[in-house]
């Protein structure tokens, strides 16, 4: 049983192992995609549910660039229909939507409907809905230095006083508290360039269950893994 009293604030997820999902089923791999968007909704759903405040999936790195043009663009038509039939529920379940990453490099109709999704659920109160599209740890710090260079090279910044409250503050993550509890589904333990400054302290939990296959119970026994931990944040 998960204690509701200690509710992580930040959840989040690497869907992996959807092109696994439909290989075992010989499906074509955007099959794989579909399944892992419905597992996906269910988990919004569940973290809304159970009181999460921050849920952030991994839904297109700047490194899945390297997939066949079918596959990019099948997921990102996937992206179009998600957002097209879940957004006046996420809107009525006081859901907001924000978007971390470079989208405005997604195709039209993708942006499109994005906007539209961040427009109508901006004033919601509820869980915060992260999707990192076109997102890479990387890329997202190097744009973080690059701003802060700006504001030392107009003279509004001394180098020595760059804290790393700045830094935080200008990634794509700005004002979201760091993720307490950080699941990759399908085996893989890596962090594949996810969050690499958010996530200095969160606890990670690992499964072999493959995306489309993680349910509400799944992202409860995570929950309740994490739970058991103790965090002392290099402290003692
Ligand atoms: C990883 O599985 C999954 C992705 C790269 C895409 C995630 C996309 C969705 C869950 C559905 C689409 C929804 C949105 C909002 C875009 P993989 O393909 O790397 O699986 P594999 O490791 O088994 O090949």
């Amino acid at each position: 049983m998960i204690d509701l009293e200690k509710i992580p604030e930040h959840v989040a997820i690497i869907m992996d192992g959807n092109g696994r999902w439909a290989e075992n089923r010989n499906l074509p791999r955007i099959a794989g995609h579909n399944a892992g968007m419905i597992a996906m909704k269910g988990i919004v759903k569940a973290a809304s549910a159970i009181g999460v405040k921050h849920l952030t999936v991994y839904a297109f790195s700047t490194e899945n660039w390297r997939r066949s043009s079918e596959e990019i663009s099948g997921i990102f038509k996937l992206l179009v229909i998600y957002v097209e039939k879940e957004l006046d529920e996420l809107h009525q379940n006081n859901v907001k939507v924000r978007i971390l990453g470079n989208y405005d490099k997604l195709p039209k109709e993708a942006v499109k409907s994005l906007e539209r999704t961040l427009e109508t659920t901006k004033g919601n109160t509820g869980l915060q809905f992260n999707i990192a599209l076109n997102y890479g740890g990387r890329n997202e710090i190097l744009r973080a230095v690059k701003k802060i260079a700006m504001k030392v090279e107009e003279g509004i910044l001394k180098a020595d006083e760059i804290t790393e409250r700045d830094i935080a503050d200008n990634l794509y993550t700005s004002g979201i508290p760091d993720p307490d509890l950080l699941i990759r589904t399908s085996g893989e333990m890596r962090l594949s360039n996810y969050l690499l400054w958010q996530s200095a302290y969160s606890e990670f939990v690992f499964t072999d269950v493959l995306w489309p296959d993680f349910t509400r119970k799944d992202f409860e026994n995570a929950i309740e893994i994490f739970q058991h931990r103790k965090r002392r944040f290099g402290g003692r």
